[in-house]
């Protein structure tokens, strides 16, 4: 019997058809994945980070494998916000759910001409990333003081009235501090987590993998990680909340959003199953069924710590 089910959830008073987000840059703009599924499956797509200016990346390697996870030094190559603006955004709004658009900047002039462009467009969300590890300049440097964090959230939100979702590193000490200065700027929500710093090394050559040396881990072997700060961070904002980071499956999904998320984020696991979304989708639906939710709202912050 196909049992229809209400699966929306509201993150900062945008509603996503299901809680299921293709985390950015592991997605693309949601282009090459057409061919496979219709990306209205998906609550919605936050888009690749996207920088003023066009950006290369950096030079390969730039992938090594771990353990239950990946090492990415990508770099955020992206095409630039004009050309995401004029060619990728039409054909996301038009064949996806929610559109959100990931920035990204060096400086706070970057993030401000970014976002100011994406004002008078039709994205629905903007998440700003103040948390890239494999930039040289800017991108996580924002982000791991709460000064900075303050800096770049006030910046963005005197140009903007569009939905704004502050995307925090895992790479501090005290992620609750920052999570609360981009609260006190005017986010109206918070992401987290983007990839914590990792290193491998080649025994034979004793090379780092990484081109890069450093890059940003990803994947199951992080979720614990991230339920926690997303646990903590929950518990000291009155944002909402968007966990990711190593969600696999619907049973990830679940315990992600009693930590205290809205919705949710799937990247790493987009690569080795790019179906992966649509079996959590379908895994929460039969979640919502076994336990009689009429709501998946119903399960957010729901953890009872001993
Ligand atoms: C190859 C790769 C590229 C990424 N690029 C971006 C990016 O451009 N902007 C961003 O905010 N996060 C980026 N991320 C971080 C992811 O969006 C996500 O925060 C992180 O990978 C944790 O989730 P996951 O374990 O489900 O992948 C990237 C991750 C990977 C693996």
């Amino acid at each position: 019997m196909n049992i229809e089910k209400d699966l929306s959830v509201t993150v900062a008073g945008v509603r996503f058809p299901n809680p299921v987000i293709a985390a950015s840059g592991t997605y693309g703009f949601g282009q090459d994945y057409t061919d496979l599924y219709p990306l209205n499956k998906l609550g919605g797509i936050s888009c690749k980070g996207t920088t003023l200016l066009p950006k290369d990346g950096n030079p390969a390697p730039r992938i090594a494998e771990t353990p239950a996870g990946m090492l990415n030094s990508v770099g955020l190559q992206n095409p630039g916000i004009d050309a995401f603006i004029s060619k990728y955004l039409p054909i996301a709004k038009k064949e996806g759910n929610v559109v959100i658009a990931n920035v990204a900047g060096a400086t706070l002039e970057d993030y401000k001409q970014a976002v100011q462009r994406l004002d008078g467009t039709d994205v629905d969300m903007i998440e700003v990333n103040i948390s890239c590890p494999n930039v040289k300049q800017g991108g996580a440097s924002w982000g791991i003081s709460c000064d900075g964090a303050a800096a770049v959230t006030k910046t963005v939100r005197a140009v903007t009235k569009k939905p704004l979702m502050i995307k925090l590193t895992p790479n501090v000490t005290n992620i609750v501090d920052i999570a609360k200065a981009a609260e006190a700027e005017g986010a109206d929500c918070v992401s987290l987590i983007n990839t914590l710093l990792g290193m491998r090394i080649d025994i034979k050559t004793r090379r780092p993998i990484l081109k890069n040396n450093v890059g940003g881990f990803s994947g199951p072997a992080v979720f614990p990680v991230a339920v926690r700060m997303v646990w903590q961070v929950a518990n000291a904002v009155n944002i909402d909340v968007v966990g990711m980071g190593g969600i696999t499956t619907s049973d990830d999904a679940v315990e992600m959003m009693m930590a205290g998320a809205k919705a949710v984020q799937m990247g790493t696991s987009i690569f080795t199953d790019p179906y992966s979304p649509l079996k959590v989708i379908e895994g929460l639906k039969q979640y919502m069924i076994d336990n009689k939710l009429n709501s998946l709202e119903e399960i957010t912050g729901t953890v009872q710590p001993w």
